[in-house]
């Protein structure tokens, strides 16, 4: 049977839960993965759309990608995954924090509050030239490359390309400091900082849960692995959690 037969303890009051998503946990939305059969990276290379270098090279070919990548996701629906997350956090607020490595906004869509996108997002753009943040639905998507409405620099997507500095890196610090269960889903385990969470936040007490369809990179670091699709195993999990965390 997928998913869960002997479930990890549910919190309890005392705990403090970290989430940490990849792509995984969108696939069921209709939304690619990265490294799996039919992934991101097979029909894109990975240096000519998502680094710094790719960007001042070809920055029309750059634009298109992540175009076509916001408009899929502006049509993708938050799946039972993103949902129990969202319930999580409703129920465990003040010691919860969800860390998305996604850029596709399903969590937010779902309604998780306080969402830390360490990659980015799709949903956003910036001025390379004043850094002004903008909403990609406030600005003119038409040209090949798009222009920054106050001062008509090239405006770029707000994702963080390889070789950039993650967003959030000192909340998240934090976070792996404060927690004490640390559950994983999603996600390959070969994209770092992100793969090295899960070791930061056993080093600090807390036990790890992961969550996959296949056994990631980094299994070995994990107290507990449950294979299966998120949209599945995270609805047990949260069923099961949160009636015991009402009792
Ligand atoms: P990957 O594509 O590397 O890994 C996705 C993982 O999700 C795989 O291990 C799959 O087995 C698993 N998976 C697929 N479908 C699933 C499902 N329904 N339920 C559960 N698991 C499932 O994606 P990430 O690990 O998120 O970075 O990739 C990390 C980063 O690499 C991305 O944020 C992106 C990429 O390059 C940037 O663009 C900066």
């Amino acid at each position: 049977m997928e998913g869960v037969l002997n479930l990890p303890p549910a919190p309890t009051l005392t705990d403090f839960l970290t989430v940490l998503t990849g792509a995984g946990v969108s696939a069921e939305s209709g939304i690619r993965t990265f490294r799996d059969a039919g992934g991101l990276w097979e029909s894109h290379r990975l240096e000519e759309v998502a680094s710094p270098p790719a960007f001042a090279r070809d920055p029309e070919l750059v634009w298109r990608f992540y175009k076509a990548r916001w408009e899929n996701a502006s049509r993708a629906r938050p799946n039972p995954a993103h949902e129990a997350l969202a319930a999580m956090g409703a129920a465990l607020a003040g010691r919860f924090v969800l860390i998305t490595q996604n850029v596709d906004g399903l969590h937010q869509c779902a309604g998780s509050a306080g969402v830390l996108d360490m990659h980015g997002s799709l949903h956003r753009c910036r001025c390379t030239r004043c850094d002004t943040h903008y909403s990609m639905r406030n600005v003119d998507l038409t040209p090949a490359l798009p222009a920054c409405p106050a001062c008509g620099g090239l405006l770029r997507p707000d994702i963080v390309w390889f070789g950039e500095m993650p967003h959030y890196l000192d909340e998240i610090e934090v976070a792996l400091r404060r927690t004490t269960l640390f559950l994983v889903a999603g996600t390959s385990g070969v994209v770092y900082p992100a793969a090295q969470f899960v070791q930061m936040a056993r080093r600090n007490g807390a036990s790890a849960i992961g969550v996959n369809l296949e056994p990631p990179d980094n299994i070995a670091c994990f107290d507990t692995f449950i294979q299966g699709r998120a949209g599945v195993v995270l609805p047990q999990l949260a069923a099961a959690w949160l009636d015991a965390d009402k009792s």
